[in-house]
């Protein structure tokens, strides 16, 4: 349903008298399947709405191609907008008109008859839970209620594919449940889903498969459970923030024990991150009295001890350098 082919997009601004240029996406390729549940996970500034954008027609790719529910991005952006809907990542408008209101009038502008938008409105009020404030101007909503509806107004005229930047940003966790199985429920109708999301744990559970994006580039595809078995053996984390405390330990000690840990045969690949070493290992089970053993040697008591299987994080991690999580 989505091909996607070296697309790339660098904007360019003039900064005091220079002109500078960001590379906002450096050449992505991916392929998304019809009734798919596809997620872009990656930091701040990565180039994921970016690129949504540019799917969704609303930005002149800078090159690269892309066939979106089998029109052409470049030849026939008319088609594409027709076959898709498109939810920002934060819509601007706050006016005075009525959550009703601007379903029924969405489903209109796709050519439903006026009764026939009315029951669509109704159907999309009772799937996200609109009933409460619906009715009210949509000024008048708090932040989550309006990604609701903002969802809601996205699918309503069911698009074969839908562009959802952020769909649960803001939202507390119910409605984030409820959100994951209203975009599920879309999905097991056959519509093609494509997603971004700063959560690692929505990414791993929602999405049938995901593309990690980092400064432009993807670094990472697959399923997540695909993605997270590169990366074999356990993890294991080391919290050298006093357990009692629960103080910051010195900057000296925590160098000393990631130095210390980083020389160990048994850890495959150690990361400092903060006050916490995270040792990647074959297995948790004997590398733990080992990484005792050797803290003591040097003196250094950690707070707490974790181990788990690997995450989406750590996948970040192995391929950046960075982690995605905090
Ligand atoms: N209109 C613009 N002019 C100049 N630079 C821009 C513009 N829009 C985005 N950028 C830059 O392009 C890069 C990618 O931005 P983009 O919005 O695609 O990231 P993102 O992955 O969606 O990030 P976030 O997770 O914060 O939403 C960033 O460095 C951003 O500052
Ligand atoms: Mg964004």
């Amino acid at each position: 349903m989505i091909e996607v082919s070296g697309l790339r997009k660098s904007y360019r601004s003039r900064r005091g008298r220079k002109a500078a240029s960001v590379d906002a996406v450096r050449g992505v390729d991916f392929c998304v399947e019809r009734a798919e549940i596809f997620g872009f996970l990656g930091p701040n500034g990565a180039g994921k709405s970016t690129t949504m954008r540019m799917l969704a027609t609303l930005l002149r790719p800078d090159g690269g191609d892309a066939t979106i529910a089998g029109a052409d991005l470049r030849r026939d952006p008319g088609q594409v907008r027709r076959r898709i809907g498109f939810v920002a990542q934060s819509s601007g408008t706050y006016d005075h008109s009525t959550g009703r209101r601007d379903l029924v009038l969405e489903a209109r502008m796709y050519g439903v008859p006026k009764s026939a938008a009315q029951t669509l409105a109704e159907a999309a009020i009772a799937a996200f839970q609109l009933e409460d404030f619906v009715d009210r101007q949509i000024k008048t909503y708090s932040g989550g209620q309006r990604r609701r509806l903002d969802v809601a107004l996205g699918v309503i005229h069911s698009p074969q594919v839908i562009f959802l930047d952020e769909p649960t940003a803001g939202l507390d966790p119910p409605s984030r449940a409820r959100m994951w199985q209203e975009v599920r429920r879309l999905r097991d109708e056959g519509m093609t889903i494509f997603l971004t999301t700063h959560y690692l744990d929505e990414a791993d559970t929602l999405c049938d498969r995901i593309s990690i994006i980092d400064a432009g580039l993807i670094v990472a595809e697959g399923t997540p459970s695909d993605l997270k078995r590169e990366i074999s053996g356990d993890v294991v984390v080391v919290d050298l923030a006093a357990a009692d405390t629960a103080g910051a330990p010195e900057p000296a000690m925590v160098l000393e024990a990631s130095k210390v840990l980083a020389e160990q045969p048994y850890a495959e690949s150690c990361e400092t991150i903060e006050h916490t070493v995270r040792l990647y290992v074959d297995s948790a089970a004997t590398a733990i009295p080992q990484i005792m053993r050797a803290l003591s040697g040097k003196g250094i008591e950690p707070g707490a001890i974790e181990t788990r299987r690997p995450s989406l994080d750590d996948v970040f991690l192995a391929k950046t350098g960075r982690t995605l999580e905090d």
